[in-house]
């Protein structure tokens, strides 16, 4: 039988939303015209099959809101239908309300057995069967938004977790990023003790030669004077004069003096550049020198650098470029300098230590030789705009996997408790949002790395 859709419109003092759609199957037309007749006047549209597998087709191809179902037809029942459409992911929610005969209470189980909502009695009381479709419809209305709200629940609950982990990550990151910040100020914070408590002896020291040396001279000449005015001093002082080396004594005390000085200004340089190295930066950039904080960088590392029992010093080639000072916070800076150089001396130990250092290694051309020593080239530039900064070293080097990631933060390749996995991470903040620079690393597997700052002068 072919689909009866309604068109009427729906009645004034009935439920004006019921756009919703009813499958009526029955094999009586009397049935079917009753129900299309109730229904389409409460304003339902009512699509009609008279047989079971019509009435599957039709409610897979056309899904309905809801599916009044004869039990007894021929061809296929009632409960063979149901079981069908239930079996089918398109039509399985779709609640089913079977009509069956009043005495049959067998059947009526059955049907609820077989997952009806509900059971309708023949003969239809009008009014009733209008109630009972209405509140199953209601039903599912609230079921669908019910598993909206679920659903709309359940990706709330996912975005929530989501920030939650990632608002965690973050406090990670902060945590540690606290620490190597603590660490390195605690580090500025010992140099800066260090230097001064160095400064008020080495001070004495210096003043004091400046005193000894001209005492000393005064002396020296008084001994001549003497010498030449008693050439004949007597046996014993003249076995003294021999035995102390009198001419000797006059010649190299006075070397010896200002070597002491040339030594005590040294560390007194030293000291500065400590105490340069340590202050903290204020919130204004400076303009500062950047070879002074590379070079009290390699000087804070210089145990490190030096002879190794199980490898010989490194050699640093440095090739500096004249140009002005930079405009920067050199405290941050000389963090980014001791974190590239840091990692550039662990590359070359981990080589060295993972017996992979050949003897041709990285071949580094100097402006003068070819070294194939440990070795680490930092050479700096400058044009109109920019300085440029490269720290390069012959160790390990790395491949792209690596190379990749070096600059996330927690990246490490060393073992736990050897590294963080944050100097590079903080290097680049510092070099590209401190200074709007950048940071760039050039590096391949057993040839070695290079590491390339640029700073904009202003
Ligand atoms: N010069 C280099 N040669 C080879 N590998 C390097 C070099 N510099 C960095 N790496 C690689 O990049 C990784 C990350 O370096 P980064 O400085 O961020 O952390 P780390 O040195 O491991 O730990 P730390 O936080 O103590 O510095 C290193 O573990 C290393 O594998
Ligand atoms: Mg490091």
């Amino acid at each position: 039988m072919k689909t009866m859709v309604s068109h009427n419109q729906p009645q004034q003092n009935i439920d004006t939303r019921q756009t919703e759609t009813i499958l009526v199957i029955d094999d009586s037309p009397t049935n079917l015209e009753v129900l299309y007749a109730t229904l389409s006047d409460v304003g339902y549209e009512v699509l009609v099959e008279m047989d079971g597998f019509g009435g599957i087709e039709q409610a897979l191809n056309n899904p309905p809101d809801l599916i009044l179902l004869d039990i007894m037809m021929p061809k296929i029942n009632g409960f063979e239908a149901c079981r069908k459409l239930q079996s089918n992911p398109i039509t399985k929610d779709i609640p089913i309300i079977f009509m069956t005969a009043l005495a049959d209470t067998a059947e009526k189980v059955k049907a609820f057995q077989m997952g009806a909502v509900d059971y309708i009695t023949k003969p239809f009381q009008q009014e009733e069967v209008i109630a009972r479709i209405n509140v199953q419809l209601k039903l599912r209305r609230l079921n669908i938004e019910l598993d909206q709200q679920k659903q709309k629940l359940e990706e709330r609950v996912t975005e929530r977790t989501a920030e939650l982990s990632q608002a965690l990550e973050e406090l990670k990151q902060t945590q540690l990023q606290l620490v190597q910040t603590e660490k390195i100020s605690s580090l500025g914070q010992m140099v800066a003790g260090v230097a001064h408590e160095i400064n008020n002896p080495i001070g004495f020291i210096s003043t004091n030669l400046y005193h000894a040396s001209q005492y000393v001279r005064d002396l020296i000449q008084l001994i001549q004077v003497y010498r030449e005015k008693f050439p004949q001093p007597g046996q014993e002082i003249e076995e003294i004069i021999e035995s102390i080396d009198l001419d000797h004594i006059s010649v190299d005390l006075p070397k010896l003096i200002s070597s002491m000085k040339l030594g005590s200004d040294q560390i007194r340089g030293i000291m500065q550049s400590m105490r340069n190295y340590s202050r903290a930066d204020g919130a204004e950039k400076k303009a500062v020198d950047i070879h002074e904080g590379i070079e009290t960088t390699l000087m804070i590392l210089q145990h490190r650098l030096k002879a190794q029992t199980f490898r010989p010093a490194i050699h640093v080639v440095k090739e500096y470029g004249n140009f002005p000072p930079v405009r920067c916070y050199p405290g941050q800076l000389n963090q980014v300098f001791m974190n590239l150089i840091a990692n550039a001396i662990d590359a070359i130990d981990e080589t060295i230590q993972e017996n992979n250092w050949e003897s041709d290694r990285g071949k580094y051309l100097t402006p003068d030789t070819v070294l194939t020593a440990p070795l680490i080239c930092i050479c700096t530039t400058a044009d109109k705009e920019y300085v440029t900064i490269q720290i390069g070293d012959n160790g390990k080097g790395m491949d792209l996997s690596v190379r990749d990631q070096i600059f996330n933060a927690f990246y490490t390749t060393k073992s736990e408790g050897k590294g963080t996995g944050l100097g590079l991470s903080i290097s680049y903040q510092i070099i590209t949002e401190k200074h709007g620079g950048t940071l760039e690393c050039i590096s391949s597997p057993n040839k070695g790395t290079e590491f390339i700052i640029q700073l904009p002068f202003s």
